[in-house]
């Protein structure tokens, strides 16, 4: 199974400069609550971005570079490949950003952890094909600087046989 990992402000901005807007303590302890030793997935430009080593958690890179081997995580040069195989996997393989990998993985996701930063931030990349019409909410907790809410994927009528 596809499920992804994200946190957006009202306009849907998830980034600048190849970081994260904000810094909100209580959305990292949740995204590690649900990802530690789990399989996730991310862009090279989060992964390089990343301000501390994320320990304990099997994680794959998506990268064109055929030359980018960076220590103790796998590399995927063919993401659609990599979507298509597991789409229907018992095993949970989370998505984890940024915007491209977001972008080619939404179709394929049944499942999302979704933090909603309440304030608007200066970003340059966003989660523009994100549509909370697709979604059941689950769980949704509420704390001081975002709502956080687990989803479900919609079942789709026209995709019915
Ligand atoms: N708020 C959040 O929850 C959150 C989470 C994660 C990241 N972010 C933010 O998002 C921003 C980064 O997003 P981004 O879109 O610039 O970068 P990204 O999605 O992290 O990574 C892009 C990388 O993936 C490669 N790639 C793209 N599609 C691929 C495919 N189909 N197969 C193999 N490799 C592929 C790209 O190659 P090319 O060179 O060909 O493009 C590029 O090297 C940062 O600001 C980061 O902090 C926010």
């Amino acid at each position: 199974m596809i499920s992804f990992s994200v946190a957006f402000d009202p306009n849907k901005g998830i980034g600048i400069r190849g970081a994260l807007p904000w810094h909100l303590k209580d959305e990292l302890k949740i995204f590690k609550r649900n990802t530690l030793y789990k399989d996730i997935v991310m862009g090279q430009t989060t992964y390089d971005g990343l301000p501390r080593k994320l320990v304990d958690r099997y994680i794959t890179v998506a990268s064109i570079d055929p030359d980018y081997h960076p220590e103790d995580v796998t590399v995927i040069h063919d993401l659609q490949a990599f979507l298509e195989e597991h789409e229907y996997d018992e095993k949970e393989y989370i998505i984890c950003g940024g915007a491209s990998i977001f972008r080619q993985a939404y179709p394929y996701a049944r499942k999302a952890y979704v933090s909603f930063v309440k304030e608007e931030y200066e970003v340059d990349t966003w989660f523009d094909n994100f549509d909370m019409d697709d979604w059941d909410v689950v769980v949704e907790e509420d704390h001081p600087d975002f709502i956080y809410r687990e989803l479900s994927r919609r079942p789709c009528p026209e995709c019915e046989g």
